[in-house]
C-alpha cells in the first residue's frame, strides 16, 4: 500500500487525499478544487505513452499532463510550434488508456486555438470524444479569456497556462516573465481573467517565486508552478527532465529523481556486447 509521505493539510485520515488517497476511481476537477479548499498540495507531471503513463498512475500522481512538450521529448523537434492536433490526439488517448485514476489533461498544440473560441471548441472536442480526456489545457491568459469561456460553458474543463508560454517561443523567448512592477501587474491581470473564464487551475511558468506566491493567495483556483518556487498549490515537471532521460542541459528549476539516460545506455551496451561475445541468447532463452 502507499506509504503517505509526511504532508501538509491533508484530509484527516488521508483518505480523500488526490496524492497517497484510497480512491481509485478517476480524479476529476472537483478533487481538484476541494484539495485547494483544504490547501493540500498536489504533483502533477508529463506522459506522452501508455506505458510510462500507467507507471506514473500506479506511483499515484494525480494529474499527467500530456504536455506538448512531446514536441521537444518524444517526436525530436526543437519547439513545441510544430505539434499538430493528430499527434496530441494519438498520444493522448494511449496515456487515457494506460491509465484509471489520474485526470487526464492534454495540451491543445499552437494554432489549434488561436483563431478564437469556436476553433478552440472544435480542437477540445477531438481530444475529450476522440483521445477521452478529463481536461485541456491552453495557453494565454486575457488574450485566451473567450476560448476559455466558450470551452467551460460547452462542458470541457480548461487548464490555463500564463507566464512563459512556449508556444510562443518566437516572439518572447525562453526568458523569466513577470519581472518588473509592469510585467507583474500584467501575470495578475492574466491570472484573474482566466480564473473569471472559468478555468480550474493555472498552470504559471518561469515566473519569479513570490509573485506565484502571490497569485497563488489572490486565486480560488490551483496553481500548479513550474520553475515559480515552491508556494504554488501545485507543481509539474517533464517527466523525461526529472528521470533524467532528457540529452544535455535541462533548466535550473528542475530537480532530478533518477539517471535513465545512463541506466538505458548502460542497459543497451551490455545487450549489444551478450549479442556481439555470443552470450545471449543462452539455453535459458531457447526455445525447442
Ligand atoms: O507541455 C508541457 O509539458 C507543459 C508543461 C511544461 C506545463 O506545458
Amino acid at each position: 500500500m502507499t506509504q503517505l509521505p509526511a504532508a501538509q493539510n491533508r484530509p484527516s485520515d488521508g483518505s480523500k487525499a488526490l496524492y497517497g488517497g484510497k480512491g481509485t476511481r478517476r480524479i476529476t476537477v472537483r478533487d481538484i478544487a476541494l484539495a485547494k479548499e483544504r490547501g493540500e498540495k498536489w504533483p502533477m507531471l508529463t506522459a506522452y505513452d501508455a506505458m510510462t503513463a500507467s507507471v506514473f498512475d500506479e506511483a499515484g500522481i494525480p494529474v499527467l499532463l500530456v504536455g506538448d512538450s512531446a514536441g521537444n521529448c518524444h517526436l525530436g523537434y526543437d519547439t513545441t510550434v510544430p505539434v499538430t492536433l493528430d499527434q496530441m490526439a494519438l498520444l493522448s488517448a494511449a496515456v487515457v488508456r494506460g491509465t484509471r485514476r489520474a485526470l487526464i489533461v492534454a495540451d491543445l498544440p499552437f494554432g489549434s486555438y488561436q483563431e478564437g473560441p469556436a476553433q478552440a471548441l472544435r480542437s477540445a472536442t477531438r481530444l475529450v470524444k476522440e483521445a477521452g480526456v478529463g481536461a485541456v489545457k491552453l495557453e494565454g491568459g486575457e488574450r485566451s479569456h473567450e476560448q476559455i469561456r466558450l470551452l467551460v460553458e460547452s462542458g470541457i474543463p480548461v487548464m490555463a497556462h500564463i507566464g512563459l508560454t512556449p508556444q510562443s517561443v518566437h516572439a518572447m523567448g525562453y526568458r523569466v516573465q513577470g519581472r518588473g512592477e509592469e510585467a507583474a501587474q500584467q501575470l495578475l491581470r492574466d491570472a484573474k481573467s482566466v480564473q473569471d473564464a472559468g478555468a480550474f487551475a493555472v498552470v504559471l511558468e518561469l515566473v519569479p517565486a513570490e509573485l506565484a506566491a502571490e497569485v497563488t493567495r489572490v486565486l480560488h483556483i490551483p496553481t500548479v508552478g513550474i520553475g515559480a518556487g515552491p508556494r504554488t498549490d501545485a507543481q509539474v515537471l517533464v517527466w523525461t527532465d526529472m528521470l533524467g532521460l532528457t540529452a544535455g542541459r535541462v533548466p535550473k528549476f528542475v530537480k532530478k529523481y533518477a539517471d535513465l539516460r545512463q541506466v538505458m545506455g548502460d542497459a543497451a551496451r551490455a545487450y549489444a556486447e551478450d549479442v556481439v561475445g555470443g552470450t545471449f541468447p543462452l539455453e535459458e532463452h531457447s526455445v525447442h
